[in-house]
């Protein structure tokens, strides 16, 4: 039998990224609602600032600004995140960035930044993050894939393969760290309406919709609860998991 623990959802300490805004923000609501303390993390320290100040509970919330790709920045966020509460139980990768272009226009830089970004800030973010966790035998990550890593997306190559990277690294991860009781789970959301999806035209819009089953843009509190979900005792026997929330758009 392995040897793991549980720990109340409401002794949870948590860390999100990409927090300032848009889905990490709600996911960051989502937790404070049950009772977790949240460190939210983000390039963008004004926007933070300002999230802090709509959130309020300055006993459970608090913030971290860094880019996440950057190793030795991020890793010492967990870390001192670890050492100031005593534990480390939740890691959101949500920080996530598009620059979207047809795959013979994609520069050698738009790549590496796209990539350094969404898939090696989760590993740096995880490696870090799973050390804590393995000696407390619990704790869960959460990993932000999208419909693009499962489906791919024209435009979007070096997303789409960011993307599809997270999947392999939740899943390897979840198998690595089963039965030292650290789950790792990804969320692959559709069309979210958020300041990213906000730049798409009209035109990109109206093609979303034509995909989308349940003919409705997803809100970031759709994905936030799923999160909540995925990062709770509820989902104790769940790992290497991909759950689409996409209105229907994977099946
Ligand atoms: P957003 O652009 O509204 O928010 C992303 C946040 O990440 C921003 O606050 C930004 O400052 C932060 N960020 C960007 N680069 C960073 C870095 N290097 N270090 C730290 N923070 C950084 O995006 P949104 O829509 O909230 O997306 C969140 C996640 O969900 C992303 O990973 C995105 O790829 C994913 N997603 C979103 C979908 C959508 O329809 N909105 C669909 C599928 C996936």
């Amino acid at each position: 039998m392995a040897k793991t623990k549980s720990v109340p959802d409401n002794e949870k300490v948590a860390i999100v990224t990409g927090a300032a805004r848009g889905i990490g923000l709600a996911i960051a609501e989502e937790l404070l609602s049950k009772g977790m303390t949240v460190v939210a993390v983000d390039l963008k320290e004004d926007a933070l600032t300002e999230a802090a100040n709509k959130l309020g509970n300055p006993e459970k919330f608090s913030t971290a600004a860094c880019d996440v790709s950057d190793s030795e920045g991020f890793t010492a966020v967990v870390d001192d995140t670890a050492e100031k509460f005593g534990r480390l139980d939740v890691l959101v990768n949500n920080a996530g960035i598009t620059r979207d272009n047809l795959v013979m226009l994609i520069s050698d830089e738009d790549w590496d930044l796209v990539l350094n970004v969404n898939l090696k800030s989760a590993f740096i973010g995880s490696r870090a993050a799973a050390k804590v966790m393995m000696r407390q035998r619990c704790g869960s990550i959460v990993n932000m894939a999208s419909y693009s890593g499962i489906e791919g997306n024209p435009g979007q190559a070096n997303y789409a393969a960011s993307k599809a990277g997270m999947i392999g690294l939740t899943k390897t991860m979840a198998k690595e760290l089963a039965k030292r009781g650290v789950r790792s789970n990804a969320i692959a959301p559709g069309f979210i309406q958020t300041d990213m999806t906000d730049i798409l035209g009209d035109a990109a819009k109206e093609m979303a919709m034509v995909q989308i089953p349940m003919k409705k843009l997803g809100q970031p509190s759709d994905i936030a609860k799923a999160v909540g979900f995925l990062a709770s005792n509820d989902s104790g026997y769940i790992t290497g998991q991909v759950l689409s929330v996409d209105g229907g758009m994977h099946t």
